[in-house]
């Protein structure tokens, strides 16, 4: 799909990942929404979207309510006529203040609420909106946290796995519906989730071991594999790892 012109709506834009694939799908000449809880992290998204020469605004949307990814939707038909392309990215790790298995069972509502029911609910309403303009592209931002066991966080990698496993069953949709549904899968990214994983100040200890060997990612490497699936048409439920090698490789 050619990315000029195209309208994109991209979740979790506030801030990481979400905002460099803001900025490059701007850059390329889309008008994005930047959607998140964030309202102070979203202005500063829209403003590097227009630095870079793109067109953006911000709406909030907590894409684990059900109304808010309706109302994410209708507000973007109203200010640019409907939607081609998605990015299902918004995504939490249960943290620490407790860590698994002494977490509530709020947090364990809210990271499948956001991680697995916001990409699920916000493929359904972008299939609902893209079949009306001829098809779209959907990726959704599952994690390696969903190929392998995760015992310090297995809230979080049950819903990356399950988002694969959605991505993987939604590849009919493109027959049907002419909307492509993939997914990247990063490993680890130098963004602020990180220092979520402990206290929001600093990791948690177990994952030290991980970032002590890691040659991070940085959002934008992650945000070209997102424009890759965005522009070829001929892959659907598909997913990429998104990785480098450890330092010590
Ligand atoms: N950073 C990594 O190492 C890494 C690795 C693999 C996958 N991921 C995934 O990448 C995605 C982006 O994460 P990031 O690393 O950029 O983290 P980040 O914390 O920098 O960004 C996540 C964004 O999601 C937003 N968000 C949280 N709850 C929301 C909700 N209910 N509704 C809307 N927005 C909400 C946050 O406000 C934030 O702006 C996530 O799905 C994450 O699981 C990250």
């Amino acid at each position: 799909m050619e990315i000029r012109g195209k309208v994109a709506i991209v979740t979790g834009a506030s801030s990481g990942i979400g905002r460099a694939a803001a900025v490059a799908l701007g850059r390329e000449g889309a008008k994005v929404v930047v959607a998140d809880v964030d309202d102070a992290g979203g202005a500063e998204t829209v403003r590097q979207v227009k630095d870079a020469g793109g067109e953006a605004v911000f709406v909030r949307a907590d894409v684990s309510s059900p109304a808010g990814v309706e109302a994410l939707f209708a507000e973007t038909e109203q200010r640019f006529g409907g939607v081609d392309i998605v990015h299902n990215n918004a995504g939490i790790m249960t943290g620490g203040n407790p860590n698994w298995p002494d977490c509530s069972n709020a947090k364990i509502a809210a990271v499948v609420g956001v991680n697995l029911a916001g990409v699920i609910m916000g493929t359904r309403q972008a299939v609902q909106a893209m079949r009306k303009r001829g098809g779209g592209a959907v990726v959704n931002t599952a994690s390696i946290a969903g190929l392998n066991p995760m015992p310090m966080d297995p809230i979080y990698a049950s819903t990356k796995a399950a988002v694969i496993l959605f991505t993987q069953s939604c590849a009919m949709l493109n027959e049907t519906e002419q909307v492509r549904v993939n997914a990247v899968l990063p490993g680890i990214v130098d963004t602020p989730i990180i220092a979520k994983t402990g206290d929001g100040t600093a990791p948690a200890k177990w994952l030290e071991p991980a970032l002590a060997v890691a040659n991070m990612l940085r959002p934008e490497e992650v945000a070209d594999a997102v424009l890759d699936y965005i522009r070829d048409d001929s892959k659907a439920g598909e997913y990429r790892v998104v990785t480098n090698p450890p330092q010590s490789a």
